[in-house]
C-alpha cells in the first residue's frame, strides 16, 4: 500500500512574526488548521498511514492536534526534522518507516480543490509503481519549478525558477514515488542554497523515463499558504466554497468512520 507522508516543518520565515513561536501549518485557514487540507486530500486518496514531519520544536502540537489517526480510521506517525536541509531529505527521514512501500509527498502548505480530484488521487495513488508529479498553471512561473513539455505534452525537464519563458506549468507540492525514492535520494548533492531538492529527485526519475505527469487545469485551485496574502486568500476561498455551495472541505472532525 503506498504511504503519505506531510513535510510539515520549516522556518515560515515570510509569515514572521505569526510563525515565530508556532507551525506555519498550525495556522487557522478559516475554520481549520492548515494542514488538515494536505492531511484530508491524503485521506480522501485512500492513504491509510501517515507520516507527519515537523520541527522538533513543534513536534508535540501536532500530536496534540491529531493523534494517531485512529479516530478517522487511519495511522498516523511523527518524525523531526532537525533543519530545513530540503524537501527532498523527507525520504531519508522517512526511509525505515517507509519500509520499501511507495508513497506519496505533500507539503504541509499546500491547498489543492477541484472537481475530480478526489478520483485523480484515488487512481494515481493506487497506482503503486508510478511516480507521478501535478502540473498546475500558474501566471508566474518564475516563482516555481516548472515543466518543459514536448509538442505531445509530454515532460522533458523541469528548471527550478526559470528566467525565460519554458511552460506556465509549475510543479506542485504534492509527488507520488516508487518505493525507491529513499535510494535515489541518498544520491543526491546539496543544491548551492545547501537543500536536497526535490527537482534534483524528480530529475532522476525523468532520466529513468519513470516520471509521469498530471495536469490539474481549469477547474482546479492550488494554492501555497506560506505569505500572508495567500493566507487570507485561501481562508476566503474556502469560506466562499462553504458557505455558498455548501460543501465542506477537509472536514475531518465530521467525517463519519464507514
Ligand atoms: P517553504 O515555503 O519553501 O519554506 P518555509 O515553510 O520555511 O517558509 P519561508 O520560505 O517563509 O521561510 O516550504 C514549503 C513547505 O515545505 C512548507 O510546508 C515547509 C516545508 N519544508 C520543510 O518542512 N522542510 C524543508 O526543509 C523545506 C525546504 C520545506
Amino acid at each position: 500500500m503506498r504511504k503519505g507522508i506531510i513535510l510539515a516543518g520549516g522556518e515560515g520565515t515570510r509569515l514572521y512574526p505569526l510563525t515565530k513561536s508556532t507551525s506555519k501549518q498550525l495556522l487557522p485557514i478559516y475554520n481549520k488548521p492548515m494542514i488538515y487540507y494536505p492531511l484530508s486530500l491524503l485521506i480522501d486518496g485512500g492513504i491509510k498511514d501517515i507520516l507527519i514531519i515537523t520541527t522538533p520544536r513543534d513536534n508535540l502540537q501536532f500530536r496534540k492536534l491529531l493523534g494517531d489517526g485512529s479516530q478517522w480510521g487511519i495511522s498516523i506517525s511523527y518524525e523531526e526534522q532537525e533543519k530545513p536541509n530540503g524537501i527532498a531529505q523527507s525520504f531519508l527521514i522517512a526511509e525505515k518507516w517507509l519500509d520499501n512501500s511507495s508513497s506519496v509527498l505533500i507539503l504541509g502548505d499546500n491547498f489543492f480543490f477541484g472537481h475530480g480530484l478526489i478520483d485523480l488521487t484515488k487512481k494515481t495513488f493506487s497506482n503503486e509503481d508510478s511516480a507521478t508529479i501535478f502540473l498546475h498553471e500558474v501566471i508566474d512561473p518564475e516563482r516555481y519549478g516548472v515543466a518543459k513539455l514536448d509538442t505531445k505534452d509530454n515532460i522533458i525537464d523541469i528548471v527550478e525558477k526559470p528566467t525565460s519563458h519554458i511552460s506556465n506549468w509549475a510543479v506542485t507540492g504534492m509527488y507520488c514515488y516508487d518505493k525507491n525514492a529513499p535510494i535515489y535520494t541518498k544520491n543526491l548533492k546539496p543544491s548551492e542554497r545547501g537543500e536536497l531538492e526535490i527537482t534534483d529527485l524528480n530529475k532522476i526519475y525523468l532520466a529513468e523515463q519513470k516520471l509521469n505527469t498530471e495536469f490539474l487545469g481549469q477547474g482546479f485551485a492550488w494554492l501555497d499558504m506560506g505569505t500572508h496574502e495567500s493566507l487570507i486568500e485561501t481562508a476566503n476561498f474556502v469560506k466562499i466554497i462553504e458557505r455558498r455551495q455548501g460543501i465542506k472541505i477537509a472536514d475531518l472532525d465530521n467525517l463519519r468512520l464507514s
